[in-house]
């Protein structure tokens, strides 16, 4: 298995290119179900997460082409059955079950299976699908959903935790093609869900209300291919710039959508970093001491749960005492016990960690466990003294393009080893 070696104490100076968004693009690929005509959606990341997304669709029947962050889709004719071998290696899968629900009334998907950031139960998902009419079975280990018609109807996707982002997702997918209006309450008003609907509405949907926590979507008899952008991925772009406040120096992060960042620049700029706007560009660069910081995630617009462990790794280095609420995932703290072993100080009690900031870290081996705790591993691994190797990369790879040679292009030290 690949290792990465960062070797730490390097200031990053200048610019890194944001790829598409990874969390848009999962939906919006699964959203090329809906018709029979070819979508051609660019800006689309070289992850894994992405190509477990794209062999699922193969395997559902479609045609799939892609070079160079273009993936044209052509589901002329589609089977409705996705196996655990297939679907287990990512949640995101479940995002296919939205759309062969609304085309063919019918779909039979694996259930994706537990994950290490908790619990990650689709309960929402199938309350939502039931409410347009269908009926929903668990069957040896599969989710079986059919209908013999999909009509309109009022649906909240409110949980315990909050609203669903990809379950807002899956039923807007379910019901665009369904009879009459289908309202969703409590939606989530994440970008991502924004992108899913304007993809869905440039194949000729009717949706209204995307953003908000009410969406409206009418019913059309039939959707037409497309060709679409995603957006610039919003937690990249975040997470470059915690590096960028983590090794010091004064680091731009281009091709962003910065009113899509103000839940992550409003925290750094309380911890004292000086941080800038740019049309489609944000720039940041200390501004003397890091302060500590009192930090809750939440739905978007609030701070996004997928940013937690990254401005974590930032509060070590914050003498003082910082404290991190994670409401959204309450158990997804998974880099504290690796950050400890790399000098940090932080008591933890779900959903809540306390890290008492010392300024230093040294780097250690570390052992990568989820996307967002292998990212603050190595954001870490920047600021330590000597040489951090991280184990388990595939974490790193399944939600960040090319992520050392972005990092070693504007100044890092990141070796990745081969097994
Ligand atoms: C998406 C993102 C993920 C991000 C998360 C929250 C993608 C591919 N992934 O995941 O990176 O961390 O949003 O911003 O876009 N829940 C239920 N029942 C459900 C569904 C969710 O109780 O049916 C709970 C979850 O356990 C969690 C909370 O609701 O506590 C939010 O999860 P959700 O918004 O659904 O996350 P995802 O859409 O899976």
């Amino acid at each position: 298995m690949d290792k990465i070696l960062v070797h730490g104490g390097h200031p990053l100076r200048g610019t890194v290119r944001i790829s598409g968004s990874k969390n848009s693009s999962l939906p919006i690929l699964a959203a090329a179900l809906l018709t029979r005509e070819r979508c051609v959606i660019r800006g689309v990341p070289d992850l894994s997460d992405i190509h477990y997304m794209l062999t699922i669709l193969s395997h559902l029947g479609c045609e799939v082409e892609r070079a160079s962050g273009v993936v044209i889709i052509k589901a002329e004719r589609i089977r409705t059955e996705a196996p655990y071998e297939l679907v287990r290696k990512m949640r995101a899968s479940v995002c296919v079950l939205g759309p062969l629900l609304g085309r063919e009334h019918e779909a039979c998907v694996s259930l994706p299976g537990g994950c290490v950031i908790g619990d990650r139960p689709i309960d929402l998902h199938l309350r939502g699908f039931e409410a347009l009419g269908a009926a929903v079975r668990v069957q040896g280990g599969n989710i079986k959903l059919f209908a013999p018609s999909l009509r309109g109807s009022s649906v909240s996707m409110r949980g315990s935790h909050g609203t669903t982002v990809l379950g807002t997702g899956n039923v807007m997918m379910a019901a665009v093609l369904a009879d009459g209006i289908t309202e969703i309450h409590d939606a989530a008003e994440e970008p991502e869900v924004v992108d899913l609907a304007n993809f869905l509405i440039s194949m000729g949907a009717k949706i209204r209300g995307a953003g908000t926590r009410h969406i409206v979507v009418e019913g059309v008899g039939e959707l037409h291919g497309t060709d679409y952008t995603v957006i610039p991925d919003r937690i990249e772009a975040g997470t470059m710039l915690v590096a960028g406040a983590i090794a010091g120096g004064e680091l731009t992060v281009n091709h962003v959508r910065p009113d899509h960042l103000e839940a992550v620049i409003a925290p750094l700029q309380s911890a004292g970093f000086h941080v800038e706007s740019g049309a489609k560009s944000v720039t940041i660069r200390p501004n003397g001491s890091v302060s500590p910081l009192h930090l809750e995630t939440s739905p978007y617009p609030g701070f996004p749960t997928d940013m937690q462990a990254q401005m974590c790794a930032l509060l070590v280095r914050a003498p003082g005492v910082s404290v991190v609420t994670d409401h959204v995932f309450p158990q997804r703290f998974m880099h504290v016990a690796e950050l400890s072993r790399m000098g940090a100080q932080i008591k933890l009690q779900h959903p809540t960690a306390v890290i008492t900031g010392n300024g230093s870290l040294s780097g250690a081996p570390v052992m990568a466990s989820d996307l967002r705790a292998s990212a603050a591993l190595l954001l870490a691994g920047l600021a330590a003294e000597g040489v951090t190797e991280i184990n388990r990369v595939y974490h790193i790879d399944r939600g960040y393009e090319h992520i050392d040679d972005k990092l070693n292009d504007v100044g890092a030290k990141i070796e990745r080893v081969k097994a």
